[in-house]
């Protein structure tokens, strides 16, 4: 998929009827976030489907002046839209744990390099880096991989705001940066990473990625291949053409993705086994040209899980490390551990109840586990529907927010099923399903009845909807 397409599909798209047009939309994310988004299910780009809004209201923050994580205190401006319950999952940590199955796959895929990638005097050649601050600047997140002041992905609705400059990481590259201007060259970074997002079964504001980033100067490039001559990695008159950077020989392009190529590949082969099949993509990220997406057949479905290409010279540049040429990758963890644990609900990785965490309690990550569903648990549907306040105020994403903070994780799925517009009162009207469901438990229609109240006045409160 050539990830540049959806732009210029967005614009015409408004012409469209506006039912058809929030399933087109909703068609991009999908596809633009599954690389390696949340989970997964969009890469970088994906935010682009929305229409830029960055202003709008924020429910259920509360007001207190400051925010305090750690030692550090953050004043809030008019960008804050973190709320309490995104916050409860700071320092939970997952891929940490000693029994979880983050913590499974992360420690195969860290293997992998270590194994693959022999440093000097038998200490690995990758340095992995697992407890790095989910509070990064604007500048870590955003303009230190080039992309640009006005990009949609900064927007209020994709993101966690502590304030203007600050935020929770939207994915691992927001360290590649730091870490290169430290002098690392080969490194892995895994972390939690926070997005605004519609509900569902494999959605989650908080999901875990991996990042990895290989650099390399002329002469490893040329001794790897075992060629005798170095020829130049740099070309001071060069063009950019689809398939290099303008300051890139074709040459050290080619050695660099075969070498990001051989990995991945392996990579995929060692998670998903031997025979499986996999196909590379065209895609597009601010921060690596030529960009690529992975995806690979799983159980007959092709399965996107990872973005990668080779690193922006520009961004080296600004990283101190100009005589280098780079590659880098970033994977979603949920959503390979959900293939391949059989895990299917992505609310489940936060379980701290004993039947979900008992069956990955063994000491080897390779062990072959199926998880076995403890219990199924009934669901309870309601429908509210609303009209919107005439400012134009209103986002989607700002309910989401809102049934995630009041709901928590007894909402299970929240969509858009009906919206039109009133003619004569000239007002949009809302209607949204909100599936409850207890991960523990059987909810009484009543108890669910109650939440839903709760949310019906929160809503109209902060959100300025009228109940319909
Ligand atoms: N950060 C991207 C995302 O979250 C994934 C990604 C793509 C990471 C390409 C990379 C890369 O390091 O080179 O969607």
């Amino acid at each position: 998929m050539d990830a540049r397409l959806p732009y210029g599909l967005l614009s015409e798209d408004y012409s469209l009827p506006k039912r058809r047009h929030i399933k087109m939309r909703v068609q991009l994310l999908n596809a633009f976030w599954r690389a390696t988004g949340g989970l997964q299910r969009r890469s970088f780009h994906s935010s682009c489907y929305c229409s830029g809004v960055v202003d709008g209201r924020k429910p259920a923050v509360p007001t207190e002046k400051k925010i305090t994580i750690g030692d550090v205190t953050y004043e809030r401006d008019s960008w804050t839209n973190i709320t309490p319950k995104v916050l409860e999952h700071l320092g939970r940590n997952l891929h940490l744990q000693q029994y979880h199955p983050l913590a499974f796959l992360k420690r195969r895929i860290e293997n992998f390099f270590y194994k693959n990638y022999p440093g000097r005097s038998r200490s690995p050649l990758f340095t992995l880096f697992d407890n790095l601050n989910p509070v990064v600047t604007t500048e870590q997140n955003f303009d230190s991989l080039l992309v640009p002041a006005d990009h949609v992905s900064r927007a209020k609705s994709d993101c966690y705001y502590l304030n203007e400059n600050y935020l929770l990481r939207a994915h691992t590259s927001s360290h590649q940066v730091e870490l290169i201007r430290m002098g690392m060259n080969n490194f892995l970074v895994v972390g939690d990473v926070y997005r605004r997002d519609e509900i569902d079964k494999s959605h989650y504001p908080v999901f875990h990625q991996m990042e990895g980033v290989r650099l390399l100067t002329k002469h490893d490039i040329f001794r790897n291949e075992n060629l005798a001559t170095e020829l130049p990695i740099f070309d001071p008159n060069g063009l950019r053409t689809a398939e290099k950077q303008e300051t890139h020989t074709l040459d050290a392009v080619y050695i660099l993705t075969k070498s990001l190529k051989t990995c991945l590949n392996e990579l995929c082969q060692e998670l998903f086994g031997k025979d499986v099949e996999i196909r590379w993509v065209e895609a597009y990220f601010p921060f690596t040209h030529p960009s690529w997406e992975i995806e690979v057949k799983f159980q007959g479905e092709w399965l996107e899980i990872l973005g990668c290409g080779i690193m922006e010279q520009k961004l080296l540049v600004n990283a101190g490390a100009d005589d280098k040429i780079g590659w880098a990758f970033g994977l979603g963890l949920e959503r390979i551990a959900m293939k391949l644990y059989g895990i299917p609900d992505i609310r489940l990785f936060w379980s701290v109840d004993s039947g979900f965490l008992h069956q990955f309690q063994v000491d080897d990550p390779y062990t072959p586990i199926t998880y076995k569903a403890v219990s199924q648990y009934p669901q309870c549907i309601n429908d509210i529907s609303f009209w919107l306040p005439a400012d134009g105020t209103f986002t989607s994403s700002d309910f989401y927010d809102l049934v995630r903070s009041i709901g928590g994780d007894m909402v299970e799925q929240v969509s858009l099923v009906d919206e039109f517009h009133h003619l004569k009162k000239s007002r949009w009207s809302h209607c949204y399903r909100i599936v409850y469901r207890h991960m523990q438990k059987t909810l009484s229609q009543e108890e669910a009845n109650k939440i839903h109240k709760l949310i019906e006045e929160a809503a109209t409160r902060d959100l300025r909807v009228e109940i319909r």
